[in-house]
């Protein structure tokens, strides 16, 4: 048998001491898949003296990531450390330049630094894997990366934060209040450090544009993409969209549409029969669509300790079996180099159906004046009713719109119109529809 594979991991919270774990668990059936063992050889974390349940034995601590990066002793570094910059990018950084194959969970730095962290690898001809940074546990880097090769991808998009789909589905299910469901997700163990970054759809941003890379042969651009969290979704939205056939789901979406690359995280309603609103919890799913193949999705635990650990270990064995002198693919499916400029698509020229609902003033007139600034703004209505919802207040009504196919610019002409109109009583609620089948 080969030599062992020598493994420096950096970070031992949740997913750190998870891979540990696993990896001593699952030894024996790992050394005789790759052909070689795969040791822990050393660690690196800020607390020498936490308890975190795992037996780090006769394994060298080394507290400064970055020297562990560069030590001899190991052949792949694993960088679950997170954060865009800092220790994490330093250490990566290191150890890519000291001709070490790097595996990292940390869609914050690569959304930033990946193609730079790219360059390097290739130039080193060494791995750069990432399958945990993006939907947890599921393998959609390796098949939009391999599996998919030569197909020509339209658009990709699902739900990439498991923080956001437990909270909606949790809300959905039980009526309970986004405060409570988040609380619990983060008491699972689903939330970043920060859950902002969840809710406010920072961390589906950063999948969202690693995966724009992937299926366009792009340069990865996070800071070009359209951000909307769920923190102002309402019971009102969940059970009028019930009502119409439609769940709420926090997607990820990047098209290509004639003006660009559209890149957008947001609140969307997607029709109750759709494979992809039967996707509840912490369970993420991606979808593909492709000229050879069609529609692809997968789904799986995007988040939690475990499903990240597998990820992470699936790109661990990967540079086991791999054999020196052996050409590696490139990081983003092209070479880094050859990544086409980002061209961004501005989201006014964004085509698609609307939800939207409004609270207003019980009086004469109200309903005509909506249609007539959804009329002057070319805006074909699929459906407006005054909601069944009955509000505590009586000079009050909630009216629900739903359009036809139109365009971002356009819902936002009407929408101010309506405001201007002094008909609301509260902000009004916009929502996108997306077509998922
Ligand atoms: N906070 C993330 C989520 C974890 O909720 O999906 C995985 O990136």
């Amino acid at each position: 048998m080969a030599e062992a594979l020598r493994v420096g991991i950096a970070g031992l919270g949740t997913v750190g001491a998870s891979v540990v774990r696993s990896l001593s668990a699952k030894s024996a059936e790992l050394s005789r898949q790759c052909g070689r063992e795969i040791a822990v050889a050393a660690v690196s974390a800020r607390d020498r003296s936490r308890d975190r349940g795992i037996d780090l034995g006769n394994t060298q601590w080394f507290d400064d990531p970055a020297e562990l990066a560069r030590s001899g002793d190991i052949d792949v570094f694993v960088e679950l450390i997170g954060g865009d910059d800092g220790p994490a990018r330093k250490s990566v950084r290191t150890a890519l330049e000291a001709g070490r194959h790097v595996v990292t969970a940390n869609k914050a730095l690569l959304s930033k630094h990946g193609v730079a962290l790219a360059e390097i690898a290739e130039r080193k001809g060494v791995l750069l894997n990432y399958e945990a940074a993006v939907a947890g546990g599921i393998p959609i880097i390796k098949t939009m990366r391999e599996a998919l090769a030569g197909n020509t991808v339209s658009r990709v998009f699902g739900i990439m934060n498991g923080t956001c789909n437990y909270i909606l589905t949790r809300m959905e299910a039980e009526g309970l209040t986004f405060d409570a469901c988040l609380k619990e997700a983060q008491r699972l163990g689903y939330a970043e450090a920060d859950p902002t970054f969840d809710i406010e759809g920072h961390d589906t941003a950063h999948k969202l544009s690693i995966l724009t890379s992937l299926a366009f042969g792009c340069r990865i651009s996070a800071a070009d993409v359209y951000m909307e969290g769920i923190s102002n979704i309402t019971q009102a939205d969940i059970r009028a969209a019930a009502t119409l056939g439609y769940r709420i789901k926090l997607l990820g979406v990047a098209q290509k549409t004639e003006s660009g690359i559209e890149q957008r995280v947001h609140p969307t309603m997607v029709p109750t029969a759709s494979v992809i609103a039967q996707v509840h919890g912490v369970t993420n799913a991606v979808a593909i669509e492709t000229d050879i193949l069609g529609e692809l999705l997968l789904s799986g635990p995007g988040a939690g300790g475990a499903a990240t650990a597998s990820a992470v270990i699936g790109d661990i064995a990967d540079i086991a079996k791999s054999r020196p002198g052996f050409q590696h693919g490139p990081v983003f499916g092209w070479p880094a180099r050859e990544l086409a400029p980002y061209k961004r698509a501005r989201m006014r020229t964004h085509a698609g159906g609307y939800f939207i609902r409004l609270t207003v003033h019980d009086r004469a007139g109200v309903f005509a004046a909506i249609a007539k600034r959804m009329a002057d703004n070319d805006i074909s209505l699929e459906s407006i009713v005054q909601h069944g919802d009955a509000l505590e207040i009586e000079s009050q009504k909630t009216v629900v719109l739903v359009t036809h196919e139109t365009t971002e610019a356009a819902v936002r002409k009407a929408v101010d119109g309506i405001t201007r109109d002094g008909h609301l009583v509260d902000k009004p609620q916009v929502i996108r529809i997306e077509r998922a089948g």
